[in-house]
């Protein structure tokens, strides 16, 4: 099925079914200063999830245009997009959940009207019940009796917790629980599953959530359910392009038809295939952000469009994106979107021309940055005919050291060269060169330059809202022992909330430490109190801090915290809290720096804590 098809039939279904159908709204959220960019279909429409009337009714649909940015660092592999389509209806105080669920079961498996889907591979969970809501067991009955009906056999309807099964899009406003679609993408499982199989196929990735009915009737404040709301809504969202991989037989979003005319045209400007995927979600992106009203600059929206178009030059053969291939590929973009947004074909003009200066302004960046960087290069080199054992002795060291992982570092910081970059001009100057540059030890080059990039990427990392130069300031004592302070609470989190906390971002100051992690509610004050505890025990007990290098994989058996994903190269160093690595109290990846004892750390007080998007929360924190 075409994924002209799937948007077209999923907009019919719904507009037969009573429902206005509501073009979708801008990227950026028009009276929302709390996100960048809508991601959510329900973000726009939520004044009218809590009682506001909306001027086409009750019953609604669209397919709403949105970002997250969280994953940006994912993009390449088979899931992620910066930017995507969600479709979904909506019910303000109309329907509920058993025509929500009907629909979403007729729509997904019906071969005339609907995707076609076999729902013998239709798995579906459902929400446990807490102290906020009790057990859904009218969704439950809702979906077995649909099964029933269409001779559907087999276990397949699971109750799970909040953390998978209750929906809002932050702290403040409509929540509620939800009933989740799950398809095998495997098709070996069409007799149902225990629920144990069907957690293993969830983790294994063989079976996708393609549809999210959310049941809106309750309401967050603060990130605690405090009340129901007015009326009960329906908030559904099923994300187009995962539907149409699915639909479309394949296992990643980049081999759909969406993604055919603009990685045709990306194949041009690289043979890579993660390259290309990267230059086509980024560039799809940028296109439909510019459209939005959105260019490039160092803060917010600007900011992570900067990103997008920087990250996208990087990863063509080039380095470079003129013209030329710039208005291909928007060309190629408007083939699959031009006639679904309106917007974007008008503004042809500006859309290329935001894209190219902003890629010729990265081109200078890196230009600056090669001349300076050759010049230290020359400098070293000249005179420098040697061989290893003359590099080991002391005379040449003083040279030999200016080449380092601090000083690329330097370079990357103040010319804004991106690292790889760097890496690979090492790369072909050692080939090139064959004498000179080999008497560096290049392993250690490059693993300088990795920890020192990731001990700044630690410091830097902030998620979306991160600002330009952010967290990339120098490391005073104070940070240092923020950084320490940091890693303490990482575990200190994990041992009040649950090993499924993770951290998401990092920021120090001299004045605070900020602390960005996964996790779904509100923290209570008993837990709270119970992290500056624990935190301030291990202080007075004045646990040591050291560091082992180790590689990859051994430092991964260790059990250490690791959340980065690639980004650590093929040794890492771990640094570890306490008398021995096998006692420590707290394991992680790290590039440092870190106090060498806890005792220098005075005493630690949680300041602030709050939500930065859905399941992701921060903590603000200071040492007194
Ligand atoms: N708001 C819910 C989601 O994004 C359903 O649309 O999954």
């Amino acid at each position: 099925m075409k994924s002209t098809e799937v948007r077209a039939r999923f907009l019919n279904f719904f507009k037969e079914r009573g429902h206005a159908i509501l073009p979708s709204a801008s990227l950026v959220p028009q009276n929302d200063p709390s996100v960048l960019f809508n991601t959510a279909g329900m973000q726009p429409l939520v004044p009218y999830l809590l009682g506001e009337k909306h001027p086409l009714g009750t019953r609604l649909a669209n397919i709403q245009k949105c970002v997250r940015t969280g994953d940006i660092d994912e993009i390449g592999d088979n899931t992620h997009a910066t930017f995507f389509e969600m479709m979904g209806n909506w019910s303000l105080g109309d329907y509920f959940k058993k025509d929500t669920i009907q629909w979403s079961f007729e729509l997904l498996t019906d071969k005339e009207i609907g995707f076609g889907l076999d729902a013998q591979r239709l798995y579906v969970t459902c929400f446990e019940g807490n102290d906020d809501a009790p057990k859904d067991t009218e969704s439950a009955e809702i979906w077995k009796n649909i099964f029933e009906k269409a001779g559907v056999t087999g276990e397949r309807i699971y109750f799970m917790p909040a953390k998978n099964n209750w929906w809002s899009a932050g702290d403040n406003g409509p929540c509620g629980p939800d009933t989740e679609m799950f398809y095998d993408l495997t098709g070996s499982h069409t007799s149902g599953m225990t629920k144990e199989e069907y957690l293993l196929a969830d983790d294994k990735q063989e079976i996708v959530e393609i549809w999210n009915d959310v049941f809106m009737e309750y309401i967050k404040k603060d990130g605690v359910v405090v009340g129901k709301l007015a009326s009960q809504n329906v908030d559904t969202g099923s994300g187009f392009e995962r539907v149409t991989a699915v639909l479309q037989g394949k296992n990643n979003i980049f081999d759909t038809d969406i993604f055919e005319a603009v990685m045709r045209e990306v194949g041009k400007i690289t043979d890579n295939l993660k390259s290309q995927r990267i230059i086509s979600d980024h560039m799809r992106t940028a296109v439909f952000m510019i459209a939005d009203g959105v260019v490039p600059s160092n803060t917010d929206q600007g900011y992570i469009l900067r990103r997008l178009i920087r990250r996208a030059v990087f990863n063509t053969t080039s380095r470079t994106l003129t013209q030329p291939p710039v208005e291909a590929i928007v060309h190629a973009l408007f083939e699959t979107y031009g006639s679904v947004y309106e917007n974007l074909i008008p503004q042809k003009e500006k859309i290329v021309s935001e894209i190219v200066k902003e890629a010729e302004k990265f081109a200078k960046t890196i230009e600056r940055g090669l001349r300076a960087l050759k010049q230290v290069l020359g400098g070293i080199k000249s005179g420098m005919s040697v061989t290893e054992e003359e590099a080991n002795e002391d005379r040449i060291n003083p040279i030999r050291n200016r080449i380092n992982g601090k000083e690329l570092f330097f370079f990357f910081t103040t010319f804004g060269l991106p690292p790889e970059l760097f890496l690979e001009i090492i790369d072909v100057d050692r080939k090139n060169a064959e004498t000179e540059f080999n008497i560096y030890n290049r392993e250690k080059v490059l693993t300088e330059f990795k920890e020192e990039f990731s001990k700044h990427q630690d410091l830097s990392r902030a998620g979306s809202e991160q600002k330009f130069k952010g967290g990339l300031a120098g490391t005073g004592e104070v940070e240092t022992r923020y950084h320490t302070a940091t890693h303490l609470l990482h575990q200190a989190l994990r041992d009040v909330l649950g090993d499924t906390v993770q951290q998401k971002g990092s920021n120090i100051t001299a004045e605070r430490l900020r602390f960005d992690f996964a996790y779904g509610e509100k923290m209570t004050d008993e837990q709270k109190k119970k992290v500056e505890e624990i935190v301030n025990k291990k202080i007075q007990a004045k646990l040591p801090v050291q560091k082992i290098v180790l590689s990859k994989a051994d430092a991964e058996k260790t059990g250490a915290l690791h959340f980065f994903g690639d980004k650590y190269g093929d040794e890492v160093s771990v640094y570890f809290i306490g008398d021995s690595l096998e006692t420590a109290y707290s394991k992680e990846f790290c590039g440092g720096p870190h106090v060498s004892n806890l005792s220098e750390l005075g005493h630690f007080k949680i300041s602030k804590e709050e939500a930065v998007s859905a399941g992701v929360r921060r903590i603000k924190a200071i040492l007194e």
